[in-house]
């Protein structure tokens, strides 16, 4: 059956660029994020690939370790990340899993047969400490991700994970937050001394209580 939002993230072994990996014990305590791609040597992945290396110093700032899947084997992987390096200008800095049986893939409905059944689907799963999920976006093998929403999202859930607020339509961080309606109004200057605005009784905003 297909991961939901909630649902424990499944523990695997694989092997990796980086060498054999439990899942675990690479996420430890972090938050994690694990994505797939396609195949190796295909143009989009290979941006995608060298746009998340740059961005390690801003997923570390926030907890998070990242670990990427295509299903080609270890030796396939190595000689793509010198191409990565070389074309992206930079140097990848975590593990890809080699997934040539589709065992990772299958246990985390990579493989969307209806799209293709040769190729895994670019998903991305968010995983908290706790090891539940708690996003999964799937885009086609057509559409590079954009990674710094991802960087978004996870603001929001790390936010969301310690404040009863959620965040609205493009909030980046710094900016204002909704209280969660489970809030009632008069509970709020307690909760949120920084303040906050009722603009209808089920929608009232705070400034970004973490700061
Ligand atoms: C790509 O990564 O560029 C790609 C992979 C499969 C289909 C289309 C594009």
């Amino acid at each position: 059956m297909a991961l939901r939002l909630g649902d424990t993230a499944p523990d695997f072994v694989a092997e990796t660029s980086e060498g054999k990996k439990s899942f675990y014990e690479y996420l430890g305590d972090s938050w994690g994020i694990l994505f797939s791609h396609p195949a190796d040597f295909t143009p989009v992945c290979t941006t995608e690939l060298g746009t998340v290396a740059k961005l390690k110093p801003e997923f570390e700032k926030r907890n998070v370790k990242v670990i990427a899947l295509s299903v080609d084997p270890v030796d396939s992987h190595i000689e793509w990340i010198k191409d990565i390096n070389e074309t992206q200008s930079t140097t990848v800095n975590f593990p890809i899993i080699a997934d040539p049986n589709f065992e990772v893939s299958k246990l985390y409905d990579f493989v969307h047969p209806n799209a293709s059944d040769k190729f895994t689907v670019r998903s991305v799963v968010v995983i908290d400490p706790d090891k539940k999920i708690k996003l999964i976006i799937t885009y086609p093998a057509s559409t590079g991700r954009n990674f710094d929403e991802l960087l978004r999202v996870v603001d929001s859930l790390q936010l969301t994970a310690n404040y009863s607020v959620a965040t609205p339509a493009n909030w980046k961080h710094g900016e204002d937050v909704v209280v969660a309606p489970a809030i009632k109004t008069e509970d709020i200057p307690a909760k949120f001394p920084k303040g906050f605005k009722e603009i209808k009784p089920y929608l009232r905003t705070t400034p970004q209580p973490n700061l």
